[in-house]
Formats: C-alpha cells, structure tokens, sequence
C-alpha cells in the first residue's frame, strides 16, 4: 500500500512510526512533515486547503490510502473530496467532524441521542449571553463554538470571572470567529479520561484508554496547552467502565450519525469526565488526541495499518481487535520557553543521537527541523519523550530517564506525568 499521512507534528510522526514498519506498507509519504518524520517517510510539500493539488499529487505519488493528524482539514471536506475522487481516507466528513468543530453542533447532537454531557446553552448574541452569565449557577465554563486551538474555553470560578469571559469572547481577537457563537456550559467535577474509537458507521473499535496532562505546569497549575504529557493504560478507566463508555457514549454517537444520515469514518475521540453520575463528555475530537496518540501507538502490537485501511475502506466490521499486551506506556512532551504563549525557534536540540534505535523509549518530534545536519526546535511543543513498560511506573522511569539525555536552551517539562495513576498507590 502506498500511504500518505496529513500533518507534522508528534501525533503524525507517532503515526508515520507504526505505518512504516506495516509488512503492508509499499512507501510512505507525508506532508509537510517534520525532521523526525523525514526519517520513516518521504517529505512531500502541496497546499492542504488547496484541494485540487492534494488530488493532484495524490495521482502524482500514486497514494491509495490517506490518514488525515488534523481537525481542520477533516473540517474543511477534505475527506469527501478524496473519497469524491475514490481514494481510501482515514478521517471523517465535514458533516460528521461537526462533533469537533462546532461545540453548539454537538450539543445538539448528545441531546438528539441521549449522551451524557454537561447541560449547555448556546448564544449568537452578545447581551444575551451576559444575560445568562449574571445569573446562572456557578462554576461555569464558557467555550467558543469552532476550533480554537485548545484555547477556546475558559473556566471561571465566579460571576465575574464569567462577566469578564463573555466580554472577552466576544470582543477578543484571539478568539476570532471560532467566538461568533459561544458555548455556556453545566461545571462538571470528576476525573478526566480520553477514550479513543475506530468507528466506521455503527461499528466501533475502543482503542485503550488514556489520559491527557492539559495545564503547562506541575500539579496541572497554568494556562491550557495542546498537552504535555499523555499515558495509557488509566486505573480509573477499568474494563467495566470502558464498556459503559461503548454502551453510553461511542455506540450512540456511531449510530446516531449513521441514522443523521452521515456516517463516520475515522478515530472518534471521546474527552470524558468520570462523575459520581457516571461518565460523560467534556467534547470529541474527530482524530488522535496529540501526544495521547504517541504512547497509544508504542503500547499498541498490532499492525496498525489494516485497522486504519479497513476503517478508511469500510471492512473495520471484519477485522481482528488491536492487541495491547498489557504493557503501559507514557509521553513526557518537552516545549520551548514561553510556550503556550510566545516562543523563540531555531534552538539547537542536542542528545537525540543517544537515544536512537532503542525499542523501548522513541522520541517522537513535533516542532523541529533539520539545519545542516543537526535538528533544532521549530516549534512550541518540540519533542514528545515516549517509554514502554511493564507498568506505568516504570514506563515513567524509562521516559524522564530518556528525558534527561537531551536537552535545548529554554526547554521545558512537566515533572509529573501520570500523577493521578501514581498517587493511586
Ligand atoms: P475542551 O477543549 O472542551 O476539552 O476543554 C478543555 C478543558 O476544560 C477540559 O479538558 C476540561 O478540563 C475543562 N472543561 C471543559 N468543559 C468542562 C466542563 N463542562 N466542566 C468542567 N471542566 C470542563
Ligand atoms: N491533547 C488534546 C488534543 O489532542 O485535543
């Protein structure tokens, strides 16, 4: 099979990774890519919101199967123009990516079919939406309807922090258009999980269970970022309760979408909040979590490229289960100075070469680019340290190990990865 991956950064060289040792992979191209991905598939350069290039060059390379890292093409129809064409594509349709890029939308949807998710109101109309937020209950959280980056929702506390989040979402430009609806919703408290699925109209695939680190620092202290760390498997998500996540959430979502009239194809990702009530659904996401998808990949045995080819193709129904031999598996991201906020480039990363060729720890690159023979940052999160072990703790001994040998001016790390499975005891 010759396959393209979408995209460049940890998520899709954790992708191009696994694809590239598939017996069933022919060759590998990927754009734009990045250095670490240079390393596993050929670089190809063409304009991803230009569609009629990416067909064009898909013809050029002779590509039979395309996996889409990002939400915004996914959102932007590029899975129905490839499959217009009759080319296999991993990634849902513009239709049925709505569960991602539109907040509101997906309300909507959970109502129509039942799945459990925080209450919600939706506003167009800036004094209705301070209406609403001077009297409603709080905590409260407020979100932007479209994609933002991870940067689109604000926690507030009390009444004017909620007072203060609907004037900036309102007359922010760093929420630009995403803000031309908002999103109120329902503060829920528990602990944080992400289920991911491959889902290929009412058949759905769990993939095993995972947990993200969002704040930039220790004690999850700080602004948001796009993560900073992710391991699997969670103690909190045991087999019980990934099955009430199939039965309550995933399921109805898969056939809710098939009777809607858009069936999806592609990774449906589930961020859950697991209450006293039981879970529900913090948002989806209609690819892989980034960096949650590079420990998954690590922990995953299975050949990866018949379960994305068959999801992409129609056939997930008759393939066999991924394995996951019970090991663990963590990623300790590792950012520039500044990050989320401003951040300089062109650092020298040094310490890679140390680490190469080694099974059981691989550095998965984000923001980074090769200059004459050696690689510097190129971006805010740089790097993604990934272990494999027999245990989540040893997994984490082997990451910050892995860790240690490298190193750029500025870098940056949370010293706490899995804190919530450790302190479990
Ligand atoms: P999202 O981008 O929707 O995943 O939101 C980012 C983070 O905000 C989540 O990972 C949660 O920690 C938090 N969050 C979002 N919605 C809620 C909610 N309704 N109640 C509590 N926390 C939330
Ligand atoms: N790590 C969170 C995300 O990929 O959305």
């Amino acid at each position: 099979m010759r396959v393209l991956v979408i995209g460049g950064g940890g998520r899709e060289h954790a992708l191009c990774w696994k694809i590239a040792r598939s017996p069933l992979c022919e060759q590998l191209f990927a754009c734009p890519g990045n250095a670490g991905i240079a390393e596993v598939a050929s670089l190809v350069h063409f304009d991803v919101t230009d569609h009629s290039d990416v067909l064009e060059s898909c013809s050029e390379f002779g590509i039979d199967l395309v996996i889409v890292g990002p939400e915004a093409p996914l959102c932007d129809g590029l899975a129905d123009t490839l499959r217009a064409a009759g080319i296999a594509v991993f990634g849902p349709s513009a239709a049925a990516s709505q569960l991602e890029g539109s907040k509101a939308w997906a309300k909507a949807f959970m109502a129509r079919h039942g799945v459990p998710t925080a209450d919600a109101w939706a506003f167009d109309d800036a004094d209705a939406l301070s209406a609403h937020l001077s009297t409603c209950p709080v905590p409260v959280v407020v979100k932007a309807d479209g994609l933002a980056g991870g940067k689109g929702v604000l926690i507030c506390m009390n009444r004017e922090e909620a007072l203060e989040a609907a004037r900036a979402m309102t007359t922010e430009a760093r929420f630009g258009d995403a803000a031309s609806c908002v999103v109120v919703e329902e503060f829920m408290v528990g602990e944080e999980a992400s289920v991911f699925a491959l889902v290929e109209g009412d058949t759905v695939v769990p993939l095993q269970p995972l947990q993200d680190h969002k704040r930039r620092f220790d004690g999850d202290q700080g602004p948001n970022t796009g993560g900073m760390g992710a391991y699997t498997p969670v103690p909190a998500v045991d087999g019980a309760m990934l099955q009430r996540i199939v039965d309550e959430v995933l399921v109805p979502v898969a056939e809710g979408l098939c009777t809607e009239g858009t069936p999806y194809r592609g990774l449906l990702y589930a961020g859950l909040m697991l209450t006293d009530e039981g879970p529900r659904v913090v948002e989806f996401n209609c690819r892989f979590g980034d960096p949650e998808c590079q420990p998954l990949l690590l922990a995953l045995d299975s050949d990866l490229l018949p379960l994305l080819a068959a999801t992409a193709k129609g056939e997930l129904a008759g393939v066999e289960a991924p394995v996951f031999a019970g090991g663990a598996s963590l990623c300790v991201v590792l950012v520039s100075e500044g990050y989320p906020g401003s951040y300089p480039t062109g650092r020298r990363i040094d310490g890679l070469e140390s680490l190469a060729g080694r099974e059981d720890v691989v550095v998965f690159h984000a923001g980074t680019v090769e200059v004459d023979g050696h690689t510097e940052t190129a971006g805010g999160r740089v790097l993604g340290v990934t272990a494999r072990g027999p245990s989540v703790e040893e997994a984490r001994r082997l990451a910050y190990e892995a860790v240690e040998l490298i190193s750029f001016e500025g870098m940056g790390f949370r010293n706490d990865i899995a804190h919530r499975a450790l302190s479990r005891g």
